[in-house]
């Protein structure tokens, strides 16, 4: 652990920030990459595909200049599965071996750490339509892929991340695209996927700290702060339901390797528990992570039963997205916080979450933390002369950096912090208009205008902070 100052960010501190392949790259088809699920998933309507985004593929030196006036210290990205192995596990596409060998030059160049996401959401087509994480094939496909992660990109990787968000693959597939639709018995089919999951993960862990004594690696799930809406016991128990099956089943498994014991009675129960071979268990344990990575946008609030869920609209707006509680009337209800205020989007606004957060991730685990996604989403405006004045992204982020340097002061080790996203990038469901980025990037739903970069303030902002390493306001 590193000694510093008590709230004080540490020396070295990693200040970066984050993207994802399938969402920032473009290019989805072009040097041999084979079709991703997202590549065959549908959108609603009006809002762009993914398969030019912020065209990064293309322009990708221009990026990481920008990223480096911005004075990043790391840069976290994802390696597109599909371009290096068009098939998930059939030949080798040297041309896309040789993209993120550019790309990661490039980042090493400009004195920048890389932070490889191996796996974000883009599964292979040809895997999926083999069962995808159905089938036990796809964990030797990923373990391989990593492998080859490794071995080309070793040398310069130091800090790497299994796989982006299982936990909303598995409870919110439908609403980021990465469950097809007419999956049959989606939850039995589920818990087994997750299940092949950390099989893969830890096969991964374990292949990079036998390969790359000095690498680090971490899963990167989406941990949220959970509330009860009221004392009530019940209610109390249901933040606990829905904490065990949100959050710590996942991180349970990684790090513990065992299965979270009150996830376990619920899947027993409903006859979703997965199918284990004798030697699974033993796999998961092996695989030990160097640290956790976190991604938090949000808190949820749950009861035991409300009477507002009886209302139509509550109901299908804790389905229909990923930061909202969901409902299973069985164990846990999402409901609304009076005491929050929510984005554009509906998502609660909540620095202090985000230190309770911290707080809880490592008092449970004693492993070092890196938030690898925070920030806003919002509806920016391109004003004359190309400027754009994103003061409430600037807003929520600075409440948050705060709420970590005291999780820092609590003792929290924590070593870096990126923001989601490095530059403006198409949202999981929600478009281009639902913008993250330090760098602006012009075009719109459908029209791909110039695709050109525009430093926001908050780029300008994010920079002053960085160069004097969290102390500026
Ligand atoms: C996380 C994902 O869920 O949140 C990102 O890892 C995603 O891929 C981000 O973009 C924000 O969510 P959304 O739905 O607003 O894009």
């Amino acid at each position: 652990m590193q000694h510093h100052n008590p709230g004080a960010f540490p020396d070295g501190f990693l200040w970066g920030a984050s993207t994802s392949a399938y969402q920032v790259e473009g290019a989805w088809n072009e040097d041999g990459k084979g079709p991703s699920v997202i590549d065959k998933a549908t959108f609603h309507d009006g809002i762009t595909d993914f398969t030019v985004t912020s065209d990064h593929y293309h322009r990708f030196k221009e990026d990481i200049a920008l990223l480096a006036e911005m004075g990043l210290k790391t840069y976290r990205f994802s390696i597109a599965w599909s371009r290096l192995y068009p098939d998930g596990d059939g030949e080798l596409n040297p041309a896309g071996v040789a993209f993120y060998q550019q790309l990661i030059n490039e980042i090493c160049r400009q004195g920048i750490e890389p932070l490889v996401t191996l796996y974000h959401f883009d599964l292979p087509w040809a895997l999926q339509q083999d069962g995808g994480w159905s089938n036990r094939r796809t964990v030797a496909a990923f373990e391989r892929f990593a492998i080859t992660c490794f071995e080309q990109y070793g040398q310069q990787v130091k800090y790497w991340l299994t796989i982006n968000e299982q936990n909303m693959m598995i409870l919110k597939g439908d609403v980021i695209g990465t469950l097809p639709p007419g999956t049959p018995d989606p939850q039995r089919t589920l818990y087994q996927q997750n299940h092949h999951m950390m099989l893969a993960q830890a096969k991964a862990m374990v292949a990079c700290h036998q390969r790359l004594p000095q690498a680090k690696i971490g899963p990167a799930p989406n941990i949220s702060c959970i509330y009860a809406a009221s004392a009530r016991p019940e209610d109390v128990l249901a933040a606990d339901n829905f904490s065990a099956l949100r959050n710590w089943l996942y991180l349970d498994l990684a790090v513990h390797g065992r299965y979270n014991n009150v996830v376990w009675a619920f899947l027993q129960q409903r006859g979703w528990l997965p199918t284990i071979e004798a030697d699974d268990m033993a796999t998961i344990a092996a695989g030990k992570p160097d640290f956790i990575a976190f991604n938090y946008y949000a808190s949820a609030t749950v009861s035991a039963d409300m009477p507002e869920v009886a209302r139509g609209e509550l109901n299908s707006k804790q389905q229909a997205d990923q930061q909202m509680a969901g409902i299973d009337k069985t164990v846990y209800v999402g409901c609304n916080n009076p005491h929050l205020k929510q984005n554009q989007f509906g998502w609660y606004i909540d620095p202090v979450g985000f230190r309770i957060t911290a707080r809880e991730i490592y008092a449970r685990y004693a492993l070092p933390l890196i938030v690898t996604e925070n920030g806003l989403g919002a509806f920016d405006t391109l004003e004359a002369g190309n400027k754009i004045y994103d003061d409430y992204r600037i807003a929520y982020l600075r409440e948050h950096i705060a709420q970590l340097r005291l999780a820092i002061a609590d003792g929290v080790e924590l070593f870096g912090y990126c923001p989601w996203s490095a530059i403006d990038l198409v949202s999981t469901h929600q478009g281009i208009s639902k913008r993250y980025g330090f760098v602006y990037v012009n075009r719109d739903e459908q029209d791909l205008k110039d695709l050109a970069r525009y430093r926001k303030k908050s780029f300008f902002w994010y920079q002053q902070l960085i160069a004097s390493n969290g102390t500026t306001p």
